[in-house]
């Protein structure tokens, strides 16, 4: 059993989830259109793992007995245009993510709801994992300069970007 503030602030984490999921959807055709195909490939693999992470929230909260409320999900507001806009965006995006997750975990820690607490272990690694990833893309495009040969590798590289599904023991 988990309480009604619980209830409400994990429905809005899937609401961010599956913003999330929407914003790199959108940078995923962003991406295709400017002929970035690598890039457009990390995204939409990118958006793959926001789904999975909504329906992990959602399964929870159901295994909780508690009730899903889905809420409207917001138009991404993006204007990038290069790839090192669209990854400096990521990196915002995710710090807020990482926020809202650590929020989650204060609420569960307050209300000594130790069974949340230990399920959000996982998104709490997860966040680590993709701060880091966008910090790494990031120093990558630096690097290699705003066009030319260096943009056309990791373009490349990010092409092989694969979805991997949580597995069931690390999932919440
Ligand atoms: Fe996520
Ligand atoms: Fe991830």
């Amino acid at each position: 059993m988990i309480s009604k503030e619980m209830t409400k602030a994990l429905n809005e984490q899937i609401n961010k989830e599956l913003y999330s999921a929407y914003l790199y959807l959108d940078l995923s055709a962003r991406a295709e259109r400017s002929g970035m195909p690598g890039v457009a490939n990390w995204f939409f693999i990118q958006n793959q793992e926001e789904l999975t992470h909504a329906q992990m929230f959602y399964k929870y909260v159901l295994r909780q007995g508690a009730t899903i409320e889905l809420a409207a999900i917001a138009k991404p507001a993006v204007k990038c245009k290069t790839a090192l806009e669209m990854f400096e965006k990521t990196l915002e995006h995710e710090r807020v993510v990482t926020a809202s997750i650590n929020n989650l975990v204060d609420i569960a820690v307050k209300e000594k709801d130790h069974a949340t607490e230990v399920s959000l272990q996982w998104f709490v690694n997860e966040q680590v994992e993709e701060e880091q990833n966008a910090c790494a893309i990031i120093d990558q495009l630096k690097l290699a300069g705003p066009n030319g040969g260096g943009l056309f590798m990791i373009d490349r590289e990010l092409a092989a970007r694969v979805f991997v599904p949580p597995t069931a023991a690390s999932a919440a």
